[in-house]
């Protein structure tokens, strides 16, 4: 089938990863300009014009200036067709950031210059790794002052145990930006700052044996510094090896400004020439190959009321093989039921479009009638595919819920387990003890903001909060495993979470150690794969 096999090879999709402030909305949408997806650049989340990122949606995230949900973003450029998936820009992030990554093929790691490496990059960066995924850096703000280039590439190197090969390399910073050396090109590409507020940038060609060109774009000094950097890089750094990049060991590392558009299209044009179009996925052990005939995806994210004007809610899939078509019947495999995908949809932000057909690579958005959880498969009819990999991380922060208005049972009860089988919120409860609370465990604090405020506005009910002391928990597995005879610290507690899983709650990692060395034979797991 060559349109399929076409259609999929030139399909890009990636996770675009970074610590808050970083840069990477401003990214996003620099990216979003050049394949014209958008019209206006400056929308990015201005306090000043009070206008909102395009990846902005939920009213609370509005409120608070920040991201929350991951967004999917659809775009084409040069031939490809390409899906950006966004992540949760705040420190306070959730599980959905995590699951985002599993639905992705790469990921763009966008770093301030000036700050290198931060707590949310790392985190990321772990998931990336696991994986395998390539991973892409760009150093932003260039405009600004900023740390030494070989510094920042020792950082990732060194946090990261990954090669860097930087792509180009930046001539000075901060108000002596001059611009970047393209190493594959050999050539410079110079930086005209702003000039009252309006952005001057050229790209200057110019060769490095161009002395006296040279020298009038950024000045002998910062000429005779990068003529012994690009020798020291050259000479001392990694060789470009496309094969590692792919196998996520190196690095490519590109410098310039996300906000000043400078070395933004470059970046794209080499990105797509490196990274890798949708990757076979494992079912059951078995290889798909994404160009196979016959369509499968899996659902990585789901969410509610994403939009006042349409009352929903929507499964996000990722399509792993063949081609989706919008008329034909398919079979979700953990509900053993024949289905038509009802009003599938790509979004642009909070822009939907119906889709007559997608290819392995996108994401689509269904509407979900409460059928469907985190990990399920749909594939043809008479298919059994079950995609691995959407595990459940452990939570970090703990809270005991309850309802204020004892009236209100039934629509706690509901909204708590709709928004958990979101995957938004972990719930637990204490086995055996009759105590009605229920434990809810996320992976950033500002989820428990996130279930408040869905609670109060889709579900009408106010809840009380008390939060827990617990740093950790662990799903328990072990052979003949009996909990209530494990010699455990006073303060750890035993849980179940609604699929009766056992896991305990730890309240620092000297208890997690404890349980583990006073009963052999036990086994703790810090992520837990749905089944
Ligand atoms: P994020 O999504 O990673 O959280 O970062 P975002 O793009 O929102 O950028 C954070 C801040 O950094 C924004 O400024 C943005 O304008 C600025 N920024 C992004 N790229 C560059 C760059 O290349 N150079 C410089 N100098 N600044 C950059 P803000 O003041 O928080 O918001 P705004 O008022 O400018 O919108």
């Amino acid at each position: 089938m060559p349109r399929l096999n076409e259609e999929i090879n030139r399909r890009r999709t990636f996770a675009i990863i970074s610590h808050p402030d970083a840069g990477k909305t401003t990214l996003t949408e620099k990216l979003l300009l050049y394949g014209g997806a958008i019209q206006l650049a400056g929308s990015v989340k201005g306090k000043a014009t009070a206008r909102h990122a395009v990846s902005d949606w939920m009213e609370l995230e509005k409120q608070r200036g920040i991201s929350i949900t991951s967004s999917v973003m659809q775009f084409e450029y040069d031939g490809y067709c390409i899906n950006i998936l966004d992540t949760p820009g705040h420190q306070d992030f959730s599980e959905d950031t995590y699951r985002t990554l599993m639905a992705a093929d790469s990921a763009v790691m966008v770093i301030d210059a000036a700050k290198g490496i931060e707590p949310q990059t790392r985190k990321l960066f772990r998931i990336c790794a696991m994986r395998h995924i390539p991973i892409f850096t760009f150093i932003n703000k260039l405009d600004r002052e900023a740390r030494s280039p070989y510094d920042l590439l020792e950082e990732l190197e060194k946090e990261f145990g990954i090669g860097t090969y930087p792509m180009n390399w930046p001539i000075g910073c901060g108000n002596d930006f001059k611009g970047v050396y393209d190493r594959q090109n050999q050539q410079i590409l110079a930086f005209q700052e702003f000039h009252r507020g309006q952005n001057r940038i050229s790209s200057v060609a110019c060769r490095l044996d161009e002395t006296e060109k040279l020298d009038e774009l950024i000045g002998e000094r910062l000429r005779r510094t990068l003529e012994d950097d690009v020798e020291l890089v050259d000479g001392a750094g990694y060789d470009f090896d496309l094969e590692s990049i792919r196998a996520g060991l190196l690095s490519p590392v590109f410098f310039g400004s996300a906000l000043n558009n400078f070395g933004v299209e470059p970046f794209l044009k080499s990105f797509l020439e490196m990274t890798i179009p949708p990757l076979p996925r494992v079912s059951n052990g078995k290889t798909i190959d994404p160009c196979a005939d016959s369509f499968s995806a899996f659902v990585f994210k789901i969410q509610a009321n994403m939009n006042k004007a349409h009352r929903d809610r929507i499964a996000f899939m990722r399509i792993c093989s063949g081609r989706f078509q919008r008329e034909k019947e398919y079979y979700h495999v953990q509900g053993a039921k024949a289905l038509r995908l009802s009003q599938p949809q790509q979004l642009m932000a909070s822009d939907r479009s119906i889709i007559d057909e997608a290819f392995a690579g996108d994401i689509i958005g269904v509407f979900d009638p409460g059928i469907f959880s985190i990990g399920d498969t749909v594939c043809e009819k008479g298919m059994d595919i079950r995609y691995e990999g959407i595990p459940s991380f452990a939570p970090e922060h703990f809270a005991a819920v309850e309802r204020i208005d004892t009236m209100k049972r039934k629509q706690f009860e509901k909204g708590i387990m709709q928004i958990a089988q979101e995957g938004a919120i972990q719930i637990f409860h204490e086995p055996h003890t009759g105590v009605e609370e229920i434990l809810v465990g996320v992976v950033g604090v500002l989820q428990f903001e996130v279930l408040e405020y869905r609670l109060k506005t889709e579900y009408g009910v106010d809840i009380r909060r008390r939060d827990l002391p617990y740093e950790l928990i662990r799903w328990v597995s072990g052979d003949n495993v009996d909990i209530p005879m494990l010699n455990l610290t006073s303060d750890t507690k035993w849980v179940q979470d609604f699929k009766g899983n056992n896991l305990l709650l730890f309240t620092s990692s000297w208890c997690v150690d404890w349980a583990l060395q006073k009963n052999p034979g036990l086994e703790l797991k810090a992520f837990n794969h749905n089944d």
